[in-house]
């Protein structure tokens, strides 16, 4: 998986976040044939997981500095994926490191970001630029 420039927001700092994110996301399953994956897949998602929270912070800090209308709206989004990602997680340590939870966590975790990058994050970064323009 590529990052595609059509999922940039326009804004440096959350277009440099969602690359990593994307980045992080791509490369889980890439050592799915190595002795250690379940240890370094656990890595893995473990800085995913931290990672994305500090993401949804610093959106969500924007969010607060623009005055966004719809700031609750997607900081509900975000919660809801904190919890989708932690029940993942929990089912990928239950699994004892199954390679078919690690693919599941991966496609579903990359499907959520596109998403949510296209519409939701794109509308907030929107909102951004056109109050910097009115400024
Ligand atoms: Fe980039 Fe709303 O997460």
């Amino acid at each position: 998986m590529k990052w595609d420039p059509s999922l940039e927001c326009g804004v440096e700092h959350v277009d440099n976040e969602h690359k990593e994110l994307f980045k992080m996301v791509s490369h889980l399953m890439q050592g799915s044939k190595k002795d250690n994956f379940k240890e370094e897949t656990d890595k893995a998602l473990d800085f995913l997981g931290k990672y994305v929270v500090k993401h949804f912070a610093n959106e969500e800090k924007l969010m607060k500095e623009v005055n966004y209308p719809n700031t609750l709206e997607h900081t509900e989004i975000h919660a809801k994926f904190v919890i989708t990602f932690q029940n993942l997680r929990k089912k990928f340590d239950d699994s004892n490191g199954s390679i078919t939870v690690a693919t599941e966590i991966k496609y579903a975790a990359m499907s959520w970001l596109v998403n949510h990058i296209k519409v939701i994050d794109q509308r907030l970064t929107d909102y951004v630029k056109a109050n910097k323009q009115n400024k």
